[in-house]
């Protein structure tokens, strides 16, 4: 039987992957409390290797960027360290990682924030639900809204971001713009009821994410940056009016830049993969590069898909964290480990990097029997 598709070298930009899977971002909580990675993720990176091309898990920009308790940063020297270790460990085994360059506006608490302030967002709208905290969950309060004149300034923490990423020996960089979090709460009018020139008509809403994907491909360059949409996603009960409308001017505007790739989660993220009720094709119609699709994909989908050209990479979130060796449980259809939602996120390497792999002898018992 030939190779499928999914699992054949791809060259995405400059980047040669060794097959078209990757393994998306997937927040872990278990850097330090001053956003460092630790041993235990030059460990956890190196056993998923195996990944065409491995997404860190989302990276705060800075401390005002950060949402959630023992996520890593990349805004300071120490991290920068402890992050070389991690790729230079994917790398030594052949891997490829970028950086998800992570900014949550208001899904955070002043727990979290520098000075115990308020976290900022495009308005002063509070999100439901609770925030992620070292002294466990607290509901979210009302943000600040940014001044006009402040916008820059963010605008410089991601291009800081993007130069400590590059100078961390990561392979590229991904703009989270989707998910609720600070970008896409620019684009949505539920969470951008602002009457500068960043909010209001759509062009006006895609203004302050655009003008950062603008300043990150300025700080390395087009080939080194992915953008990451959740078109249909509502967390932290993030609304939007017309979704379809917003998302395709979006991608449109997208596409001038031609980032590396296009990252799009179909369905509610981490949940159910019911694409009714939004056109997905109509974004990639809009996209001449590389789209990554996510959400949801297992063997069956993902070789479907990639052999029909639907999608060009097919993400796996949750299978990655309790198979490490995903990739060659897939090709060789090996059972695959369950995962444990108790230690998703916080704790130690239980739940971590102790998801066993298939023994040699396993491997060649499931690969004849393939
Ligand atoms: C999460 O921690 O649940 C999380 C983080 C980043 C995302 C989505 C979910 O983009």
């Amino acid at each position: 039987m030939a190779q499928k598709k999914l699992f054949q070298p791809y060259d995405l930009g400059p980047l040669h992957l060794s097959n078209r899977t990757v393994m998306a971002p997937l927040t872990r909580s278990r850097a330090t409390s001053d956003g460092v990675p630790k041993d235990i993720h030059v460990e956890y990176y190196r056993q998923r290797v195996g990944a065409g091309l491995i997404i860190s898990e989302a990276t705060n920009i800075t401390v005002e960027g950060r949402g959630y308790a023992w996520t890593p940063g990349i805004f300071s020297d120490e991290q920068v360290t402890a992050w070389k270790k991690v790729t230079d460990a994917v790398h030594e085994e052949g891997g490829k990682i970028v950086l998800q360059l992570w900014h949550v506006g208001r899904i955070s608490h002043p727990d979290l924030q520098p000075g115990g302030q308020a976290p900022v967002a495009p308005s002063a709208v509070k999100p439901e639900g609770k925030a992620f905290t070292e002294a466990g969950f607290k509901d979210h309060e009302t943000p600040r809204a940014l001044e006009e004149a402040e916008l820059p300034r963010v605008v410089a923490d991601y291009v800081k971001a993007t130069r400590n990423a590059r100078a961390a020996g990561f392979d590229g960089v991904e703009v989270h713009s989707a998910n609720g979090y600070l970008l896409d709460q620019f684009l949505r009018d539920g969470t951008n009821t602002r009457t500068d020139r960043y909010g209001g008509s759509i062009e006006n809403r895609m203004r302050f994410p655009l003008e950062v994907l603008d300043a990150v491909i300025a700080a390395w360059d087009k080939e080194h940056v992915g953008v990451r949409i959740s078109p249909v996603t509502v967390m932290g009960g993030s609304s939007e009016s017309d979704q379809q409308t917003l998302f395709n001017a979006y991608v449109e505007e997208l596409n001038k830049r031609k980032p590396l790739y296009l990252h799009v989660i179909e369905g509610q993220t981490g949940g159910d993969r019911d694409k009714d009720g939004f056109d997905y094709r109509a974004l990639r119609e809009r996209f001449d590069g590389p789209y990554m699709g996510n959400n949801g994909y297992d063997a069956k989908l993902a070789i479907e898909q990639v052999e029909s050209g639907e999608v060009d990479l097919a993400c796996f979130g949750k299978l990655f964290i309790s198979n490490p060796d995903l990739v060659t449980r897939l090709e060789i259809g090996a059972p695959l480990n369950d995962w444990n939602k108790d230690t998703f996120y916080g704790g130690d390497e239980k739940g971590y990097t102790d998801y066993p792999s298939l023994t040699a002898e396993e491997r060649a018992r499931y690969a004849q029997a393939a």
